[in-house]
This record gives structure tokens, C-alpha cells and sequence, in this order.
């Protein structure tokens, strides 16, 4: 067996307690779904996992699908990674084969959803074949790789992103149901269950996704593992870590990292780092005389929100379109823009009036539970935190970026 490269970054730091949990969870035989807002560091976490895995003597694998248009390209992906731990070819093009003729035969990739316009598209005989095809070389490979008792740690990441494309497709919701309900016959299979462990993540979240569609059950075997911020002594702690590495270096000391932390407002290493790395790129007419300062942490700050950075954020946008599909998306744009006014946010009863001005002669029960809904689900992908009844921004960062690009 060929030792594949590091999966993780070297730059990784921390999460000692979650790497714990996560391998003694695996090592018991339980599938994983990590659930976390965006940019907690899921796949960070996940790629750490995949080299404790290979230090296990278990094949470990790492596949992205979020390009993936249509189920061939789901399983080309897969195929592709699984090739590079070291299955026999011959079984990797038996699936690609299968892939192939699925791909001749699936229905142009074209998107047919725009909101306004839609069809469903029942499948043929003839695509039904090529896709149980494909899914049985996909259960075939995986035996085969397991079958000298090896185990496998696969990380797969974005397959909600996938499924929100596929949905867009002709027949769309009928094809995530059934992939869905393959992916979970794969993960339960009783060949397969001893040697094959899962590790989902994604920018979207597949319990969210699920449940959307009224398909629990189809995650129901995957175990949630909650990931959060850092705890502020090690978010400390990072931050002069990152301060004195690379050929830019400085000290920091314990109170300025405390005023990074506190500026950023939600310690997620990825905030963290964009606040070190934006102090070590100011030049020199903007530093202060005592560099690195409070002075200094501040015009980082301001530096980040400016419009040249935006691009550094706007990921956070583009998501909710693919989060709540266009028209749920809107109410959204329309909570966040009334959130982002101050950094205290606003009430629950402002948001509710608000959503009944936008639509007056809708049925106040259903706007609540809209309200409720899109509330959750922006609290659980990291944008809103709701405490007594208010809402707020999670993120000052983030806040300033809304109220300065996106809600104006
Ligand atoms: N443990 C860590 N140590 C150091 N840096 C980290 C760590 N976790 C995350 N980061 C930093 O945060 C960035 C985002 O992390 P990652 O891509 O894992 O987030 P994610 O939760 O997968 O995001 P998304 O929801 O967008 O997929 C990384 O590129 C890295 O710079
Ligand atoms: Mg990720």
C-alpha cells in the first residue's frame, strides 16, 4: 500500500478534545456527520482525521463532490479517490464504465428550475439500470477494498451542494431521494458495515437538507458531532502562534491577542487567522509607532471590511441562495439586512412585523413559521445567534461585511 500525502494542513492547531471524540467514535464503528456553522473548521478537522486513520494502518480517503452536476460525476468522484488508495484498476474502471453509460443516458444537465419554471422528468428503464449499475460497482468496490480486512475512513465532503445541484435537474428531488437512499443502503450493509467508516461534512448542512425534504430517516444511522469556536484561552493562544510564525513574524502579547479575539467577536480559527495575517500586511505609513498595537488590531480590522476584501466573505452570500433555493432566500436577505443594523441586532417581533409588511395579505401563521424556520436554520449555519427573543449577528466581522456590501 502506497502512504498517501498528509491529508492536514501543518498549520493545524488544536481540537485535541473533538480529534478524541471523533476516533473513539470511529474506532467503535460509528458514521459521522459533522455538524457546524460555515467556516468552523469542518474540513480541517475532517482532513486531521484522515491522518490518524492512516497512522491506524485503515486505507483513508478524502473526496469533494461539490462540482458534482449529476449522479456520473458523483460517482466519478468517488471512483477517482478510491483509485488513489490503492484499489485494483480493473474494479475502479468497471465503475467508471458504469458511470459512463449513466452519463449517456441521464437527461441533459441543464438547469430547468429557475423558480418560475420546472418539469419533472420520470426515469426510463434504461437510466434506472444505469444507475443501479453504478450504485452496485460502487458497493462492489468497496468490498473489494475491505476484503483483506482492512478498514477505510472516507471524508466526504460538500454532498449536500451536490444534492441542491441535482435538485435543480430534471427529476431532480426523486434523484436526491434515491441517492440518498443508496447512500444509506451503502453505509448499513451489512458486508461493509464492519470496515467502512464515513465522514460527512459540508458548507450546507445534510440535516438541514434532510429535513427540508421530509428525509430524516435517510441520516437517521449517522452520528451528529457538534463543532464550535475555539475556547477563548486557546483562541488566544493561536493568535500569537500565528503572529510568530512565517518570515513576517512578531510577538504578541496575552492582552492585544485578547483584543484580537474580542474584535472578531466569534473565535473561529478562520477569523482569527484573516486578523493576524491582515496586522502583519499593513504597511508601514498605517502601523503605529508601538506596532503591534491597539491601534493597530483596529486598522486590521477596518481593513478587512473594506471593499478589496470582499471576496473574503462573500462565499456567505452566494450560500443562501443554494441554502433556501431563490424565493426562501429573499426572506432571508430580508432578516439579515434588518440583523445587521446594529451589533445588538433586533427583536423577533421586529423581524415578524417586518415579514408581514413584505407581505400583507399573507396568512400570519405561515409567516411565523417561516420566521421560525429560516431563523434555525441561519442560527445553525453560523450567521445569527438568538438569545431572549433578539437576534444578532455571530459574528461582528461578519456584521460590518453584511451591513457595509451585502444590505445596503
Ligand atoms: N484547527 C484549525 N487550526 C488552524 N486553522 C484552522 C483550523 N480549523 C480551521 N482553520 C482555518 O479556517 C479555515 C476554514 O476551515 P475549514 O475549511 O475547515 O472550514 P469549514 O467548516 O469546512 O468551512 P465551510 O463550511 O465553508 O466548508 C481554514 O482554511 C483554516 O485557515
Ligand atoms: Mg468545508
Amino acid at each position: 500500500m502506497r502512504r498517501p500525502k498528509l491529508f492536514s494542513s501543518p498549520d493545524f492547531y488544536d481540537r485535541q478534545w473533538e480529534q478524541y471524540q471523533f476516533q473513539r467514535l470511529l474506532t467503535e464503528g460509528q458514521n459521522i456527520l459533522v455538524t457546524a456553522p460555515r467556516r468552523v473548521g469542518k474540513t480541517e478537522l475532517a482532513r486531521k482525521l484522515l491522518d490518524w486513520a492512516t497512522d491506524q494502518g485503515w486505507l483513508a480517503t478524502y473526496a469533494n463532490v461539490e462540482h458534482a452536476q449529476t449522479e456520473a460525476d458523483f460517482f466519478d468522484e468517488l471512483a477517482k479517490v478510491l483509485l488513489d488508495v490503492g484499489i485494483r484498476p480493473g474494479i475502479g474502471d468497471q465503475l467508471r464504465n458504469a458511470g459512463a453509460r449513466l452519463r449517456k443516458l441521464l437527461p441533459a444537465s441543464a438547469k430547468v428550475s429557475d423558480g418560475e419554471h420546472s418539469f419533472e422528468l420520470a426515469f426510463n428503464s434504461d437510466i434506472e439500470d444505469a444507475l443501479r449499475e453504478a450504485q452496485e460497482r460502487m458497493n462492489q468496490l468497496l468490498e473489494s477494498l475491505t476484503s483483506e480486512g482492512q478498514a477505510v475512513l472516507i471524508g466526504l465532503d460538500e454532498l449536500p451542494i451536490f444534492l441542491s445541484t441535482l435538485a435543480g435537474q430534471p427529476g431532480g428531488e426523486a434523484r436526491v431521494a434515491a441517492i440518498l437512499n443508496w447512500f444509506r443502503k451503502l453505509r448499513c450493509a451489512p458486508s461493509l458495515l464492519p470496515r467502512v467508516r464515513w465522514l460527512l461534512c459540508g458548507s450546507i448542512g445534510l440535516d438541514t437538507f434532510v429535513e427540508q425534504r421530509k428525509m430524516a430517516g435517510s441520516i437517521n444511522d449517522l452520528r451528529p458531532q457538534k463543532l464550535g469556536p475555539f475556547e477563548h484561552p486557546i483562541a488566544i493562544e493561536f493568535v500569537k502562534l500565528r503572529a510568530r510564525s512565517g518570515t513576517d513574524s512578531f510577538e504578541v502579547a496575552d492582552e492585544l491577542a485578547e483584543e484580537v479575539v474580542n474584535q472578531v467577536g466569534w473565535p473561529l480559527p478562520y477569523y482569527l487567522r484573516l486578523m493576524v495575517d491582515e496586522l502583519k500586511a499593513l504597511p508601514p505609513f498605517k502601523r503605529s509607532k508601538s506596532f503591534p498595537s491597539s491601534a493597530d488590531v483596529k486598522e486590521a480590522y477596518a481593513a478587512l471590511v473594506s471593499p478589496d476584501k470582499k471576496i473574503q466573505f462573500v462565499h456567505w452570500v452566494g450560500r443562501l441562495d443554494l441554502q433556501f433555493g431563490k424565493v426562501a432566500a429573499l426572506t432571508a436577505h430580508a432578516i439579515l439586512k434588518q440583523c445587521c443594523q446594529k451589533p445588538e441586532g433586533t427583536t423577533k417581533t421586529r423581524l415578524r412585523t417586518m415579514l408581514i409588511k413584505r407581505n400583507p395579505h399573507g396568512d400570519p401563521e405561515t409567516i411565523e413559521r417561516e420566521l421560525v424556520d429560516l431563523l434555525s436554520v441561519l442560527e445553525r449555519d453560523g450567521y445569527l445567534h438568538g438569545e431572549d427573543n433578539r437576534w444578532a449577528f455571530r459574528s461582528f466581522l461578519l456584521r460590518d461585511f453584511w451591513l457595509r456590501h451585502v444590505a445596503f
